[in-house]
């Protein structure tokens, strides 16, 4: 039974892949994967993946559902490790409900999960859960207990090792939150003494503007504060002592973006652009893409702008902060993953362009419509008005409980879909093989991977690395004239409902390169790269991250390392 039911899967997937071209005017021209990019079968994972967790020094990613059955192995596991080279997938046993959980990892790249859902199945009460991944026993570990019951939560882990975990309670059930709870505080929870927390009182201007405080967009700052953003409203915090330390700018002043809304269930994705040797890492970018207005239902076109907002560090420890700038993407887009490539740029996928999150308790019909299939990238380099390009479509349609990340060879991985039978579409697709849920886990291959004679081959590089160190990489590239343009270290992606929490890209000084001298013996054609290793603590905080050389707009396959403290 099982092994018939995967093999129908797999057939499906392939007829769904070959499937007529849309007609719809939104693809761009031709069928090259090197300008469009490409999207590739990978597997079929046991459980959705809802929650998308990169583990550290693996090719894995661990996932998390929402209970469904029938799983494709006749089990009803809610996690697993998806792997992304093998495409193959082992459950994990948990035993709280996870879904809308938060996750992030602690400094020695242990996948921490914290807070979760209220009872669902056979799966009890999990929004008080604090939970580390052991990924030999394959098992979630509980490890402590919140103080509070969280869902929906943004899950931070701060320079000095402790974790935030931010939301309201219970889920809004109407399009007020007069049926949700609100937490006009966070808790801090620190794992070195993991049994419970601290709670930390938010200022009470923050809980009065933010009307949904659902995985709220937390970023830590160059300074060590957090840029915390839930909807439309934003401060910059103290994070040890939830002070306010700056009021954020809003966006209502200006015409066109009045109404955009940005938490769950109106999500749009947000991303801390790549912090800058040139800007001594003291300027930090964001971005928030798309979004539901504030009157969105389940027809409602979303919204198709960006926000971009620049915020510097000042040497007396002030903030100089932009306004919000606009513009127009593409495509509208709700409930889509913003991925981070090594190069730079941003890439758009998954979601909707009508509707909002969320589905109806009894009966459970999508409120989410109208997939939109096409990826789009975003070059915050490129002048203002060129930053945007639409790529090649995809033939599944991923909308609520969809989920994108960074895999360390370059390609994004896009997993998840839920209530995947009762949307409607005016393009063609390929149906879930298993109606409501979605289990096909995809690699989408981003258009310059495909410029193979420039993606520079890492032949040595030390495991650990300390703030400023001096360090030096050994690589082969094809085209023996070129040599790297930038070195990057990317944090493991940890992606849910359209934000992914961990995701930080950090660009490292280059000091030297050597083009010409073989510099392995073994290894013909190897030259070097030296580069200095991140300003400090706030600016990378310690842990795993995945090591990249970029040659111009491509880059070779990554390496894991960890940056630690050695002051
Ligand atoms: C890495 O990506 C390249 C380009 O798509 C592909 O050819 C190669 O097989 C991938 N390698 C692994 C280990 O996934
Ligand atoms: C990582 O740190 C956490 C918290 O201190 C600890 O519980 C866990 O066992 C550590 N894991 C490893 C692999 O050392
Ligand atoms: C949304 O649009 C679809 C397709 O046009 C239609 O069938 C459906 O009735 C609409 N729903 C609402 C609530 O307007
Ligand atoms: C910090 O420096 C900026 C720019 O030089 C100045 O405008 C601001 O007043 C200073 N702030 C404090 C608190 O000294
Ligand atoms: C590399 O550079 C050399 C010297 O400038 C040139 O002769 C050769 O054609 C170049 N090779 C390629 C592949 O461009």
């Amino acid at each position: 039974m099982r092994h018939f039911l995967y093999a129908q899967f797999i057939l499906l997937f392939f007829a769904g892949a070959h499937a007529e071209e849309s007609s719809s005017s939104t693809s761009p021209a031709g069928s090259d994967p090197a300008v469009l990019g490409e999207f590739r079968q990978l597997g079929v994972s046991y459980c959705v993946g809802v929650q998308l967790i990169a583990v550290p020094n693996t090719d894995k990613f661990l996932f998390m559902e929402r209970p469904t059955t029938p799983h494709p192995d006749g089990k009803h596991a809610n996690a697993g490790l998806m792997d992304a080279v093998t495409g193959t997938f082992t459950n994990v046993a948990c035993k709280f409900s996870m879904e809308n959980c938060g996750h992030t990892y602690l400094e020695n790249g242990t996948v921490a999960v914290l807070a979760g859902h209220k009872p669902q199945s056979s799966y009890p009460e999990g929004r008080r859960a604090l939970q580390i991944l052991n990924v030999e026993a394959l098992t979630l570990d509980s490890v402590g207990q919140l103080q509070f019951g969280h869902w929906l939560a943004t899950a931070t882990r701060l320079p000095n090792g402790m974790v935030t975990i931010m939301s309201d309670s219970p889920s809004p059930v109407g399009p007020t939150r007069k049926d949700a709870v609100q937490n006009p505080f966070y808790e801090l929870w620190d794992p070195n003494n993991p049994a419970s927390t601290t709670v930390v009182q938010l200022d009470s201007t923050f809980s009065a503007n933010t009307k949904y405080f659902y995985y709220p967009f937390v970023f830590v700052l160059p300074s060590g504060d957090i840029f915390t953003f839930s909807n439309t409203y934003g401060q910059i915090i103290a994070p040890l002592t939830g002070k306010k330390v700056v009021v954020l700018p809003t966006w209502k002043n200006i015409p066109e973006a009045k109404g955009m809304n940005t938490a769950y269930p109106f999500s749009g994705s947000a991303v801390l652009l790549p912090l800058r040797p040139e800007d001594n890492y003291q300027l930090a970018e964001i971005v928030i893409f798309g979004g539901q207005w504030s009157k969105g239902w389940v027809n409602t076109t979303a919204v198709d702008l960006s926000m971009r907002l620049k915020i510097k560090v000042l040497e007396n420890g002030s903030y100089d902060i932009g306004e919000w700038q606009m513009e127009r993407m593409p495509l509208p887009r709700v409930s889509g993953s913003a991925v981070l490539l090594p190069n730079g740029q941003v890439l758009l996928i998954n979601g909707a362009k009508r509707g909002m999150l969320g589905d109806a308790v009894s009966g459970g019909g999508a409120m989410l419509n109208e997939p939109n299939f096409w990826p789009v990238l975003y070059d915050p380099m490129a002048p203002e008005g060129s930053r945007y390009s639409t790529l090649g479509r995809s033939q599944i349609a991923r909308l609520l409980h969809s989920t994108a990340g960074l895999t360390l060879n370059g390609t994004v991985i896009l997993a998840g879909g839920d209530r995947s039978s009762r949307f409607w579409s005016p393009d063609t697709y390929s149906p879930s093989p298993s109606g409501f849920p979605e289990f096909r886990v995809e690699l989408f291959v981003p258009p310059f991977l495909y410029d193979t004679d420039h993606r520079p081959i890492i032949v040595s590089y030390p495991v650990v690395i300390g703030y400023e160190d001096i360090i030096t990489i050994v690589y082969t590239m094809p085209d023996a004239n070129a040599t790297v343009t930038s070195v990057v270290l990317m944090a493991p992606p940890s992606d849910t409902h359209g934000f992914n929490m961990h995701q930080r890209m950090l660009v490292l000084q280059i000091i030297a390169e050597d083009k010409d001298t073989n510099h392995e013996a073994s290894v013909p054609g190897s030259r070097t790269v030296t580069v200095r290793g991140p300003l400090n603590v706030n600016v990378a905080p310690q842990g795993p991250y995945m090591l990249f050389l970029v040659y111009e707009k491509t880059y070779g396959p990554g390496k894991w390392l960890s940056v630690r403290d050695f002051s």
